[in-house]
């Protein structure tokens, strides 16, 4: 049985329909998933959370109306113009991923400066995937792979020297991947990174996500038993026997197994 997660990802999903349930615009219900935002990440910290990685923006959102588009945009950039001073209060590093090279170049800029602001910071690690896919990640860390070894051919590559390029090189793998919104799909969200991640999938709107919700997810997560291929026998020896080698799924070290 796990004791706590380490890692945890989530697709803030239901904006819009918590906002057309009481009747107003689809971007009300962004500004209030913005503001949980700031509630969660700030819970987050508190209970001592290593790692929280929120999917903001799709690559596939783009295909939303442009004025919605536009204003998660904005909310994004005050998001960021906002709380980094928070974040250098409380010791909270801000990374980035996805592919930011569309963002218009003032948010881009923006982004920049608040990975560096909080770069040093060792309290919980937040990111934030924006225009970020799944595949996208894949593919890219591929290229970047082909890239820095020129001389090498792809049957070369490994899992293990994948995932050294990709956007979460720096962070481990997540343990417990949250979805709220009543939906029960990955949407394009780590693909790879969530190989063996508990999926935990709640009908609750992003909006209405609370400190006592994520704290029901994590007490569900501590009720799993990870398995990674294993028998439970094999599962319990294990925990007992410290010489058990871990498969190699891509998992960095530093990721607690069981
Ligand atoms: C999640 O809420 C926010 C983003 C995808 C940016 P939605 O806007 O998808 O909300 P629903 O799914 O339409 O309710
Ligand atoms: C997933 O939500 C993306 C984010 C939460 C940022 P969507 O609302 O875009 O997902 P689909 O399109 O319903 O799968
Ligand atoms: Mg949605």
């Amino acid at each position: 049985m796990n004791t706590y997660a380490q890692h945890v990802a989530i697709i803030m999903d239901g904006n819009g329909r918590w906002a057309k349930q009481r009747l107003m615009p689809r971007t009300v219900g962004h500004a209030r998933g913005a503001a949980n935002v700031r509630h969660i990440v700030k819970a987050a910290n508190a209970m001592g959370l290593r790692y929280l990685t929120l999917f903001a923006f799709s690559s596939e959102n783009w295909l939303r109306p442009p004025d919605e588009v536009s204003a998660l945009m904005g909310l994004f950039l005050q998001y960021l113009e906002s709380e980094v001073a928070e974040m250098k209060a409380v010791g909270i590093r801000l990374r980035v991923i996805g592919d930011r090279s569309a963002f218009a170049p003032m948010l881009q800029s923006r982004i920049d400066q608040a990975e560096q602001e909080t770069a040093e910071n060792t309290g919980l690690n937040l990111t934030i995937a924006a225009n970020y896919g799944g595949q996208w990640d894949v593919l890219t860390a591929m290229r970047a792979w082909q890239a820095a070894h020129p001389d090498r051919s792809l049957q070369d590559l490994d899992a293990q020297a994948l995932s050294l390029h990709l956007s979460t090189a720096d962070l481990p793998d997540p343990e417990l991947l949250i979805r709220t919104g009543g939906e029960s799909r990955i949407s394009n969200f780590l693909l790879w990174q969530t190989a063996y991640t508990e999926l935990y999938f709640t009908d609750l709107h992003w909006p209405d996500f609370d400190t006592a919700a994520l704290g029901k997810a994590l007490t569900w997560y501590a009720q799993r038993v990870r398995r990674f291929g294993r028998t439970d026998e094999q599962v319990l020896n294990a925990s007992a026997v410290s010489h058990v080698p871990t498969p190699d799924l891509g998992i960095k070290k530093d990721v607690k197994i069981g």
